[in-house]
């Protein structure tokens, strides 16, 4: 194989692996049901790819509220915050990626990402 012809196989390999980069962002379960663990049947997904992020406000669907989170992984530039009230108006707790039962449940969530490059 030519020099030339080398580089340029590894270039195109460099540039494969670049496109192969994931974009997902985080997934977590919840469910209504205090403590772990989680049975399949009282629990949602939540899943998000880069991008996905943003300041919104985001709750459970109409007036549900979940008491459960299990962080299944997490972007470590990204951040997933709980709040105790619908309108994410309250001091909120940012989550580690573990699975816990926060004190005031959890009626919303915000997922962002404030150390992304
Ligand atoms: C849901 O899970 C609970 C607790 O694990 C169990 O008692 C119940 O039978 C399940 N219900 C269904 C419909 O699978
Ligand atoms: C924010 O992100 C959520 C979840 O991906 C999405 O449903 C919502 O439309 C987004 N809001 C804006 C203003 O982009
Ligand atoms: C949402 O909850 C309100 C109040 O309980 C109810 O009136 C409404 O029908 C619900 N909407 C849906 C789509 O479930
Ligand atoms: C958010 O919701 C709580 C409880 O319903 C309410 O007391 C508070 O005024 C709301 N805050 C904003 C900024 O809407």
């Amino acid at each position: 194989m030519h020099f030339s012809t080398l580089l340029t196989a590894i270039s195109a390999l460099t540039f494969a692996s670049a496109a192969a980069v994931d974009t997902r962002l985080g997934a977590f379960d919840v469910s209504v049901i205090r403590g772990r663990p989680l049975s399949l049947n009282n629990t949602q997904t939540y899943e998000f790819a880069l991008g996905q992020d943003n300041n919104s406000c985001l709750t459970f669907g109409n007036s549900t509220n979940m008491n459960t989170v299990d962080v299944k992984f997490w972007n470590p530039q990204c951040l997933l915050t709980l709040f105790e009230e619908r309108n994410c108006s309250d001091l909120s707790v940012v989550t580690g990626p573990n699975c816990w039962t926060p004190d005031g449940g959890i009626a919303a969530f915000k997922v962002t990402c404030p150390y992304r490059n």
